[in-house]
């Protein structure tokens, strides 16, 4: 793939919601480049793009590796409306359904892993961090981190995993120009967010969910494992699981981790 910055399309974002970009060769995590900004006063959209990343993390407090000239990792300050503050959990899925129709742009099929992992082929491919930042009990900023393997300089090796992965390259079997996949995830974006309040936004997301009719198991904080079948989503973004008794119980993603039956959930 070639060198990101050679690449750089500054028109390729020109006809999208973004006020303000900034592009970095490398940073620690653009979500923390991102943050500074959005205390700064970065204005709604604005977008912190890097070609790597030294410091990247995921949920959990996981690393995120980003390699150079073979991934996205970027992230958007977003300004909450009053509306979109009763509903900030549902800005990770937001990313999730943005990224989902990207892909599905490039004739790909992914799915979503809840809460917040986009795969292609059963293998993580992209990764989503949704952080707000608070001033007292207001949200200020949802910092939107996205992070997808493109090329396959950009999938870990498996055995730093704790879920398979994979690259958007590899499942679409062709090269990936990553400004264009980029411009296709932010349209998606704020397209979307104009519906994040809607109940069209909850069924497009629960339409791409994986496992759904599936066993899975949840390793839930108090480290207590729980198996269920999944049923689908809440409409506070949390997954519905139909237990072995028959009741239906609704977890939310918070620490939770999801592992398909029969793998080790405790990772
Ligand atoms: C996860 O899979 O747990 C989420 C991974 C999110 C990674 C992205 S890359 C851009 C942004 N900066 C970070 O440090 N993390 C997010």
């Amino acid at each position: 793939m070639a060198d990101f910055s050679a690449d750089m399309q500054p028109d390729a974002l020109q006809h999208l919601a973004v006020p303000d970009c900034r592009y970095y060769a490398s940073v620690t995590s653009t979500n923390d480049l991102a943050s500074d900004w959005a205390a700064d006063g970065a204005m709604d959209g604005s977008l912190v793009i890097a070609d790597t990343q030294t410091a990247g993390r995921g949920r959990l407090d996981r690393r995120w590796v980003t390699p150079p000239d073979s991934a996205l990792a970027f992230s958007l300050v977003l300004r909450p409306t009053p509306q979109e503050c009763q509903k900030l959990a549902l800005f990770s899925p937001l990313g999730g359904l943005a990224l989902c129709l990207a892909l599905e742009s490039c004739q790909l099929q992914p799915q979503i892993k809840w809460p917040n992992d986009v795969l292609l082929h059963g293998k993580k491919t992209a990764g989503i961090l949704a952080e707000t930042i608070w001033q007292g009990d207001a949200p200020q900023a949802v910092i939107l981190g996205i992070g997808v393997n493109v090329s396959p300089k950009a999938v870990p090796p498996a055995e730093e995993v704790l879920f398979p992965a994979t690259c958007v390259e590899e499942a679409a079997g062709r090269p990936v120009p990553r400004w264009e996949l980029l411009a296709a995830i932010l349209e998606q974006l704020f397209a979307w967010r104009k519906l994040i309040t809607s109940p069209v936004f909850l069924q497009a997301w629960e339409t791409r969910l994986a496992f759904v009719g599936k066993r899975v198991q949840l390793m839930q904080p108090n480290h207590q494992i729980v198996s269920g079948i999944v049923a689908g989503i809440s409409p506070e973004g949390g997954l519905r699981l139909t237990l072995a008794d028959g009741r239906e119980q609704t977890f939310s993603a918070g620490d939770v981790h999801l592992r398909p039956f029969g793998e080790n959930p405790v990772q």
